[in-house]
């Protein structure tokens, strides 16, 4: 039985006492505990193929903050580093492939990995994780978006302006949709094995979509965010297994993107959450969307746009308090605090818990 299911209620937009909280890169280079382990380990890739140190570093902010769910520590890069591309870390550099897939033939030979083979480390993790949690707050899993995926694969890392992933989607469209296709198929499988390891909510982040044109997201990012949700598994323990859908820079595909089949859908800090409810509201739950860099404001701007972003959305369920994208690594911890106690304080109104 969890004893905080708040996070899991508003999802589904169900009544909840309070707006349920959790951060974006909770588990991060901001906490110097998170800094001692991955010295520890060596190195980050260590860190997230160790089922061990993975379980400790997803517990390290629950221990400081009252937050409301925790998010498997891991990287969305895991699954084109079991397809075979050779991740690795430059140090100050971002993650990088060996082998990126620019070729045709190299596009041919791609294929889905057995998840519970090539990535058994992520799923040791999560039922660790769970175990460790106790049922404490839900457990999320998540992967990248085939778009996000095939950036990285085809960039063979990091890009300020994507042109080789662009470049073959404006010469070999084919190319590339074989390429989402692959990865499509295996992200359904990697989630679905998430959540049979024991993840309660699952999210697919899609950091690049936003760099596309309306027609391209629709047809390179935004139909196969469509296949996943309907391949996703819903009930998992006797519960729905909630999922959630974000593309960074989509706020102008909104509405397309509430119909695309997920639970939930994460906003960025560009977009008003009252409008976005008006929008959408009756179709799935938000999650978001206080600016990263709020958090280098005092307490009392902290608090203040807390108070701004509940009352954009307003009274009644189906919000989940979030940043608009991952915390920073020069985050102040305490700040941190401010932020998780200010949104439990500011939307603790008894009307909520009766809507
Ligand atoms: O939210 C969490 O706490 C879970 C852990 C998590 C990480 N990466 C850990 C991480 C999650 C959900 C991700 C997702 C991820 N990874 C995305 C999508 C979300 C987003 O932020 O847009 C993307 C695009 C990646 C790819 C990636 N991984 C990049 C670009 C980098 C370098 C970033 C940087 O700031 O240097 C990483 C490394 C990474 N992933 C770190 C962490 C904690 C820092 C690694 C370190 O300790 O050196």
């Amino acid at each position: 039985m969890l004893k905080n299911d708040t996070f899991l209620r508003a999802l589904l937009r169900e009544p909840v006492p309070y707006t349920p909280i959790w951060i974006m890169r909770q588990a991060g280079r901001y906490l110097p505990e998170y800094n001692a382990t991955r010295a520890r380990a060596g190195s980050f890739l260590n860190l997230c193929k160790s089922p061990d140190l993975a379980t400790e570093v997803t517990l390290q902010p629950l221990a400081r903050y009252a937050l409301d769910a925790a998010i498997l520590f891991s990287d969305i890069l895991t699954v084109p580093d079991a397809m075979g591309l050779g991740l690795y870390f430059a140090e100050g550099e971002g993650p990088k492939f060996e082998r990126p897939i620019r070729d045709e033939w190299e596009v041919r030979n791609l294929s889905v990995p057995d998840p519970t083979v090539n990535l058994r480390y992520v799923l040791d993790g999560v039922s660790q994780i769970r175990k460790a949690l106790a049922g404490s707050v839900p457990l999320i899993g998540f992967s990248g978006s085939p778009f996000t995926l095939a950036c990285y694969m085809v960039e063979g890392g990091g890009s300020e302006d994507f042109r080789h992933i662009k470049g073959m989607l404006y010469r070999r469209p084919d190319l590339l949709h074989r390429i989402l296709e692959v990865t499509t198929e295996a992200v359904i499988q990697y989630l679905n094995a998430q959540i049979e390891a024991g993840a309660q909510a699952v999210m697919v982040f899609d950091t690049w979509g936003g760099t596309l044109t309306p027609k391209a997201y629709r047809e390179f990012s935004l139909h196969y965010l469509t296949v996943i949700a309907a391949g996703l598994t819903k009930q998992a323990e006797g519960r729905r297994v909630p999922n959630i859908v974000f593309t960074k820079g989509g706020g102008l595909w909104l509405e397309s993107i509430a119909d695309a089949g997920y639970d939930a859908v994460g906003l960025d800090w560009t977009m008003d959450m009252g409008e976005a409810r008006r929008l959408v509201g009756h179709k799935v739950a938000l999650q978001g969307n206080l600016d990263p860099m709020t958090l280098f404001g005092t307490p009392e701007c902290i608090r203040s746009e807390v108070g701004r972003v509940l009352t954009e959305f307003g009274p009644g369920s189906g919000h989940v308090f979030n940043l608009g994208h991952g915390i920073t690594r020069f985050t102040d911890p305490d700040q941190v605090t401010v932020l998780v106690d200010a949104v439990h304080e500011l939307s603790r109104r008894p009307s909520i818990a009766i809507t």
